[in-house]
């Protein structure tokens, strides 16, 4: 019992192990996969955001290389007063109406005027650390980009976290070329000068699937969780209840194992087993006693057959020949004890089957009828002196007989 606790124990520290095991392993992928999850949707994140300033870079190009572009004026549209060293900013059709042109950087503010409008997450600035136009100043993280790219950065991201919304930002240098000279000469720019740059800002929680992709993450993790700790669990008890069922069955071995040697040691009998050869392999303690055995290991493997002398021997061979093949030989037979008291067993020998149902080894069981044996003896000498007896008296009657009859003759 004490043993099956122990067992308990040792088994249920396994299973805690495992389960242990098990959660650190999951959480572990659970990590792998958040993280990984994040870097790859960061990196979608800037991919997009470059995809969206190389557009706003082929539109500014497209602006410039048209030296800018004319639109009616209206109430949204004034004329820049920034191109006002430009010759004709301002032209009127035909029929009178006014047209104005259009910088890139102005193109782009108006575009990204349209997208706050429609409340877009996406947003586009064109800046410069020397800017023409004041209001294009830099804020205080584009500062810090202009400054990487005039050290020769070609790109400068940043992740923020604006109410509560996962941004990413970019920069990519804007360099002026000779189409930016007809309007930035003015401002001290060379062709290859960094006139400035242009950045974009989008949020990457929205449109990416990053909400229910990592809610699916956590379900997935979480259902392989308790699926494998349910799987431990269910294993634990299967191996519980099989442990439970094997000692119970070693016991009840143990049990009719225990009750099997006290009928043999509480026999009065000599109990003795063989192997198939006929070699002693065991003999029970009242057998011990009787033949007068202190040692049974001088009698280990010893031939039975040895034991019996002529006829008897012949008895005894026969008989284990009969147990070999499964059934049970009975013979008489004498053999005196260690000490040479002489002692005569009325011997069974049967087969012990093995599991496959062979004979695998012998009993032989032998009951010492010496006192019985003497019975008979003495009743025989009895017989045989009764016998004389009655031949004797006979004799004596015809003798006397014929005495009788000599002596009536004789008379006569
Ligand atoms: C048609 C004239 C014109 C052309 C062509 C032009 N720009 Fe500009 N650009 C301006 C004006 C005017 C401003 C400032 C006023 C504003 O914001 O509209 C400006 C602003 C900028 C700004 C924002 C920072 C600042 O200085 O205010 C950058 C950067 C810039 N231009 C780069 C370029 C580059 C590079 C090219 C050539 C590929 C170019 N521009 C072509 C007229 C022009």
């Amino acid at each position: 019992m004490e043993q099956t606790k122990l067992r308990f124990v040792r088994l249920r520290r396994y299973v805690w192990w495992l389960a242990a095991i098990w959660t650190v392993v999951l959480s572990g992928s659970l990590v792998w996969n958040l993280v990984s999850h994040n870097m790859e949707i960061k990196d979608l994140a800037l991919n997009t955001a470059r995809l969206t300033i190389e557009k706003d870079l082929l539109l500014r190009q497209w602006g410039a290389s048209h030296g800018g572009v004319y639109v009616p004026v209206t109430a949204a549209t004034q004329p820049n007063p920034y191109l006002s060293q430009i010759p004709e900013r301002d032209i009127p059709t035909p029929s009178g109406r006014l047209l104005t042109l259009l910088n890139p950087a102005y193109m782009t503010r108006q575009l990204y005027e349209l997208a706050q409008q429609k409340q877009s997450d996406i947003q586009g600035h064109s800046t410069s650390l020397r800017p023409a136009n004041p209001q294009n100043a830099p804020d205080a993280w584009e500062t810090q980009a202009l400054q990487a790219l005039e050290r020769g950065q070609t790109e400068v991201s940043f992740l923020e976290n604006r109410e509560g919304k996962s941004f990413v930002r970019l920069m990519r240098p804007y360099h002026t070329e000779k189409s930016c000279l007809k309007c930035h000469a003015v401002h001290g720019y060379k062709e290859g000068d960094l006139r400035g740059g242009i950045s974009v800002s989008l949020s990457f929680d929205r449109g990416t699937g990053y909400g229910p992709h990592i809610f699916l993450i956590w379900l997935s993790h979480g259902f392989i969780l308790l699926v494998g700790l349910g799987l431990i669990g269910l294993g634990f008890c299967k191996i519980n209840q099989d442990q439970r069922e094997q000692m119970q069955m070693e016991e009840a071995l143990r049990k009719s194992e225990e009750f099997t040697r006290s009928i043999i040691e509480n026999s009065p009998d000599c109990i003795k087993v063989l192997d198939l050869e006929g070699l002693l392999q065991f003999m029970s303690p009242a057998g011990l006693k009787t033949m007068k055995i202190t040692n049974f290991a001088e009698y280990l493997n010893f031939p039975y057959l040895d034991f019996f002398q002529g006829e008897n021997r012949e008895a005894a061979r026969e008989a284990l020949d009969q147990a070999r093949h499964g059934e049970t030989g009975v013979f008489l037979g004498y053999c005196p004890t260690l000490d040479g008291v002489p002692k005569w067993w009325d011997v069974q020998v049967s087969p012990i089957f093995g599991s496959n149902g062979q004979v695998e080894r012998l009993v032989a069981a032998s009951r010492d009828i010496t006192a019985q044996k003497q019975i008979e003896r003495d009743l025989a000498r009895y017989q045989e002196h009764l016998a004389t007896m009655v031949t004797e008296r006979t004799a004596e009657l015809q003798k006397t007989n014929e005495k009788l009859q000599q002596a009536r003759r004789d008379w006569e």
